[in-house]
Formats: C-alpha cells, structure tokens, sequence
C-alpha cells in the first residue's frame, strides 16, 4: 500500500550536538500516532548516533548518498555495507546537488540504485528538471528519461524498496516553488509513466514524494493533491517547528 511519508534531508548541516539537539525537539514535537512515515537524513558523521537516538521512535534514518562499490580504493567514500553495519537502511541517491555539483550521471545513480537493492536498502530515488528545462517544455521528457535512465532497470519485485523524490531543480533551496497544480501534474505523469512499464498495482503502490522549497505555509496545499503522498523537505527540516509543522500538514 502507498505510505505518506515526509523526509527531511539535512544536506551538509548540522553538527554532532546541533543534530543531537534536533532529534531531541523531534521526538518531543513530532505526533507519535499517524500512519505518516518520518525520515531524517542527516550527514554520515552522524548517522550512528542519529540511529541511537531514534531508536525506539517512529523516526528512521537514512543516508544521503552512498557509493557504488562494495568496498575498495574509494578515498572519502561510503558503502552500503557500512551503513547497514550501523542500521541505515535507507538512502537518498540522485540527488539534484549529487547529480549538479558532484557530476553523478544516470549510469553511475542507476548503479548505485543497484547495490543499494542488492542490500535489501530502500531508496528514495531523486529526479526533476531544471529551469531551462521547463522553460523549454521539455520538462516530461527530461522526468522520463531520468526515471528510464536511472531506475527502470530493476526488478518489479524491488519497487517495494523504492520512494520516488520528484524534486525540480528551480524549487530547491530557492523559495520558489512549484504550485501544487504544477507538481501534481507531474506527479501523475510520473505514475504514468511508472504504470506504462511496471503496470498498475506497482504504480499505484509507489509512494511519490514532492521536494523543492516545502515550508509549514505551502505543505497542506501541496499535500492535499491525489498523487503527492509526502515531501523531501530540505531548509525547512533543519528547524523543528517547521519539519513537525509541514508532518501535520499531510
Ligand atoms: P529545500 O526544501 O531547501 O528547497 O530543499 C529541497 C531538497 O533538496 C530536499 O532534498
């Protein structure tokens, strides 16, 4: 069955006490009885202890990337087998920062997709266009091909492993972003597409996440749209008040 979730990706913030201090004010704010699933992702240094501190709390905690291999001459890298080792199960791949600022093409995301399922990890998979893409109408194609190019290699049988994170690119850490029509139209696009390769039961059980600029003001309205089941907050996750608000704007 489709699950609501709501992630709040720390991207490179927070240190060792800051993200102790704010999963204390999650524990204490967040609503301990809805069906919503809640995800943080904080920075690696401090998984382990996030995953302590979470432990017998609805948070779970994911990774914000990791790395293909299983373990080698990969200076400064991560694998699958050391965040499970410490209780991720959970990660972030295709990040637009990843794909943008790090050079992460569609090949390299859809090998690391593949080590992350061989570890039995669930993966919020992260795709979206930019600006110019949209200004140029080409943002369905773009989706599509990112999705085709990154993910639909895999088995039917691993997309109970999959969240897709539509983020577009022009919303992210921008205030702008986009109305909830706009999303919601892709959204469905989206599962579309995901119906056309995969068929309906698989399309209709993927949880689709909306990412881009989320704050409490915008998040019921976003929400609200028949094929948005959650949020990859990124800003907005950093304050408590705001993350626990936009959690019970679903
Ligand atoms: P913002 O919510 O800061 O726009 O970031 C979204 C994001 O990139 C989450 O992964």
């Amino acid at each position: 069955m489709r699950s609501k979730i709501v992630a709040g990706n720390w991207k490179m913030n927070k240190n060792s006490e800051e993200t102790e201090d704010l999963i204390n004010e999650l524990i204490d704010k967040l609503p301990t009885d809805g069906n919503t699933k809640i995800i943080i992702a904080p920075t690696f240094i401090n998984l382990a202890s996030a995953v302590d501190h979470t432990e017998f709390t609805n948070i779970r905690v994911a990774a914000q990337n990791m790395h293909q291999a299983e373990n080698g001459a990969y200076t400064g890298e991560i694998s699958a087998d050391m965040l499970k080792s410490i209780g991720v199960n959970t990660v972030i791949l295709g990040h637009s920062e990843r794909r943008s600022i790090f050079h992460e093409t569609d090949a390299v995301i859809s090998f690391k997709v593949d080590t992350a399922l061989k570890h039995d990890m669930t993966v919020i998979f992260c795709f979206g266009e930019e600006l110019k893409d949209r200004q140029n109408k080409q943002h369905f194609n773009i989706v599509e091909n990112q999705l085709r190019d990154g993910l639909f290699h895999i088995d039917k049988s691993a997309w109970a492993n999959i969240i897709l994170a539509y983020e577009p690119v022009w919303a992210i850490g921008t205030g702008e972003t986009a109305s909830p029509e706009q999303a919601q139209e892709m959204h469905e696009f989206i599962r579309e597409t995901v119906r056309k390769v995969f068929g309906s039961d698989i399309a209709e059980d993927v949880s689709i996440l909306y990412g881009g600029s989320v704050k409490p003001d915008n998040a019921a309205a976003i929400f609200s749209k028949p094929d948005i089941d959650g949020g990859l907050i990124g800003g907005a996750a950093l304050k408590a008040d705001d993350f626990v608000a936009i959690v019970n704007g679903i």
